[in-house]
């Protein structure tokens, strides 16, 4: 068993790096991890936990766009605590382990990315293996030039978290949806849930953004399940994957980890389904 209290920092101690055993990714594969890690857009002293430390400038402008596509999905919903968070991280990993040049826009005060992207830098020092995901912390008055910033990067991959109160600043937040080739908007299996979700999804269908709902925390077993879902397909699209509810997928947030770092998840299949569903909603 590991000792979730004795490593609260985040600090990598032997049990869990074995228990957390980076997977051993063919040898072609971890190459390629390694390559992309080094040629980040971002250094690791530049990842942000104070926004008067601002990467903006730190990110490489590249004069010529990037030869591949670059792509930008956002993590958006009205009600707090639904998965925003944790779903970017995991984006970003799957992104990052498919070879995309990834960057993380936190755009949540709370600053729960940055926060994580940090925990994973002090993994790394110890795991190599595990890749590099630079998160840009910047405020919500600030997007336009942050996602000029983003654009201007080599990133080819831009995942943006945001903060659930969206009316603070509707402008921002539509502007940054606006921005995005992908609007993922995550709901849990309640009314609350779907009171919040909906109105917002008339909203960013009225205003022309590419969106579709992701139901996490799913338990498919249960009759409220089926109901969420279909209410929510009265209203958009929605992800053909759920979410389980699974205790990797916290414990994984907690040291910095996606799901997909895990050896062996039991949600490997799901997360490799979310991806093949990125590429074909973004066309990569
Ligand atoms: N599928 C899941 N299974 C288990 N735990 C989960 C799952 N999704 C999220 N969590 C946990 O739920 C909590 C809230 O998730 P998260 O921080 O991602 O939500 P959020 O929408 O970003 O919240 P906020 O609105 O405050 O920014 C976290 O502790 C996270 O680890
Ligand atoms: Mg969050």
């Amino acid at each position: 068993m590991v000792d979730e209290t004795s490593h609260a920092s985040g600090a990598p101690n032997q049990q869990t790096e074995a228990f957390y055993a980076v997977k051993f990714l063919r040898r072609k594969r971890f190459e390629t991890l390694l390559l992309s890690s080094e040629s980040c857009p971002v250094k690791t002293s530049s990842i942000c936990g104070d926004p008067r430390n601002s990467c903006i400038d730190k990110v490489p402008m590249t004069k010529h766009p990037s030869p591949s596509k670059q792509s930008i999905v956002m993590l958006s919903s009205p009600k707090g605590g639904v998965g925003k968070s944790s779903l970017s991280r995991n984006i970003l990993v799957l992104a990052a382990q498919a070879g995309r040049q990834v960057l993380g826009l936190d755009m949540d005060k709370q600053a729960t990315l940055a926060t994580w992207a940090e925990r994973r830098e002090r993994v790394r020092a110890s795991i190599p293996a595990v890749s590099h995901i630079p998160v840009h912390r910047a405020s919500l008055d600030d997007w336009r030039s942050t996602l000029k910033m983003a654009r201007q990067s080599s990133a080819d991959f831009i995942v943006i978290d945001t903060p659930p109160s969206i009316e603070i600043n509707m402008t921002a937040i539509l502007g940054l949806c606006e921005g995005s080739d992908f609007v993922l908007v995550p709901c849990q299996q309640s009314q609350d849930d779907l009171d919040s979700v909906i109105p917002w999804m008339r909203h960013l269908k009225q205003s022309g953004a590419k969106a579709a709902f992701i139901i996490n925390r799913a338990n498919i077993r249960t009759r409220s399940y089926a109901t969420i879902r279909s209410k929510l397909l009265n209203v958009g699209p929605v992800c053909p994957v759920e979410i389980a509810q699974a205790e990797e997928i916290s414990l994984a947030n907690g040291k910095g980890l996606g799901v997909m770092d895990l050896s062996r998840p039991k949600n490997a299949e799901a997360f490799g389904a979310l991806w093949s569903y990125l590429r074909q909603e973004l066309d990569l």
